[in-house]
């Protein structure tokens, strides 16, 4: 439908244009409205495309007002050479012609010089957008560290190592053979009430119940199955239990089981070794103590003390009062051992007779609190950045 508002859309005769002053005129008047329009901001061609009928709808404004006046179809000098060049009267074909190409010029001109210039534009902004400011503080990210447990482990690691021992270490998932039976705890054995544990849902038909191990002592058998004496190794790992939680216990914690096999060991030996990783962890002044305890996998079976680090092993407070950590007895249990009980020997087919050795197994959690003096268990498992920035 032809442009009311466009005259290029009609004929000069339509116009009412029948001389040579009225050609220049209207040429006069297209070159003036393309004068205005390449003058335009973008966002003011923007503005001007719903109102101005003449201009096109492109996406891109300049591409816009480019296809408008020189698009092969529809552009305005195509309409111009259509309507007023083609169907000019033979009297004013000559000055038609002559405006025309001056027009056509001035426009692709003005058009290349805005090309050039929004070029320009783009590569001067990219250009800004790019630049790197080397003077800028680098983008700083904190840095992780070890957990405090993963750290008391390696120190434990390093004391043990450097007198021989070698670190192994096993399944959380156990089967209740490996977990109790092998280590001498028959079913329906009152000592498995201290170690109720979590078992895995298994489909009907398993072949064994699977539990989450309460202690690193399974490993004493799996690694005896494999090793033929002499073993010295060490275990570090995490356990589990159904205990409830409060500031000493936690359903998960870490334990370091320590075994040591070979034809010779005595009690001595045992004591010696103890003695010298308690010095070793927690420095020369501290003093320790065994007392008779009881487990079905060791025999005899001991508790490992050392006087209370708080109190210096008084009993009493800085502040004169009862120590609150040893509850006022000087002593602090830290760990269940024992010489191997010669019954479990029989279950990894070591022969009782020839051999003898040592085992332990110590809570790491409880360790790392008397060390570092914390109060409260469950913040190793809090995660709380202020307690763990604490151990860098
Ligand atoms: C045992 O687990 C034996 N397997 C240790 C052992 C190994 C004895 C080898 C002889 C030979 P017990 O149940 O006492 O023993 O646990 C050992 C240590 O784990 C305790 O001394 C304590 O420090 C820690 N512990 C036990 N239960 C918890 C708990 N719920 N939360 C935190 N630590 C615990």
């Amino acid at each position: 439908m032809p442009n009311v508002d466009n005259p290029t859309e009609r004929t000069l005769a339509e116009l009412g244009v029948n001389d040579v002053d009225g050609v220049a005129a209207e040429f006069a008047k297209v070159r003036e409205r393309f004068d205005r329009q390449i003058a335009l901001s973008a966002d003011e061609i923007r503005n001007l495309v719903p109102r101005e009928a003449w201009l096109g709808s492109e996406s891109d404004p300049a591409t816009s007002l480019r296809h408008f006046w020189t698009g092969r179809k529809s552009g305005i000098l195509t309409l111009i050479t259509d309507n007023w060049l083609k169907k000019a009267p033979p009297t004013l074909k000559g000055v038609v012609g002559k405006q025309f190409n001056q027009l056509k010029s001035h426009i692709e001109e003005k058009l290349e010089e805005q090309r050039r210039r929004i070029e320009g534009e783009t590569e001067q902004s990219s250009v800004a957008r790019e630049r790197v400011d080397l003077s800028l503080p680098g983008v700083t990210r904190p840095v992780g560290s070890h957990h405090l447990i993963r750290q008391v482990f390696q120190e434990i690691e390093d004391i043990f190592v450097s007198i021989g021992f070698s670190v192994v270490e096993g399944p959380e998932i156990e089967t209740p053979y490996y977990n109790f039976e092998a280590l001498n705890i028959p079913e329906f054995h009152p000592v498995r009430d201290d170690m109720d544990t979590f078992y895995l849902d298994l489909p009907k038909g398993a072949p064994t119940p699977l539990l989450l191990r309460t202690h690193t002592s399974p490993m004493q058998i799996r690694t005896m199955e494999k090793r033929k004496p002499p073993v010295r190794v060490i275990v570090p790992g995490k356990v589990y239990r159904r205990d409830n939680p409060d500031a000493t216990h936690s359903f998960i914690f870490h334990q370091v089981e320590g075994l040591a096999v070979d034809s010779d060991i005595t009690f001595c030996d045992f004591t010696g070794t103890i003695e010298y990783f308690v010095k070793q962890f927690f420095g020369p002044g501290v003093k320790t103590r065994f007392r008779p305890s009881y487990f079905p996998f060791t025999e005899p079976s001991v508790e490992f003390d050392v006087s209370c680090i708080f109190c210096g092993g008084s009993g009493t407070s800085a502040g004169g009062g009862i120590c609150s950590k040893c509850k006022g007895a000087g002593w602090i249990e830290l760990f269940g051992a024992g010489m191997v009980d010669p019954a479990v020997y029989g279950f990894v087919n070591y022969d009782a007779k020839k051999v003898s050795g040592f085992a332990f197994g110590m809570g790491i959690d409880r360790l790392a609190m008397l060390k570092y003096q914390i109060d409260d268990i469950q913040v190793f498992f809090q995660n709380d950045v202020r307690f763990l920035k604490q151990f860098p």
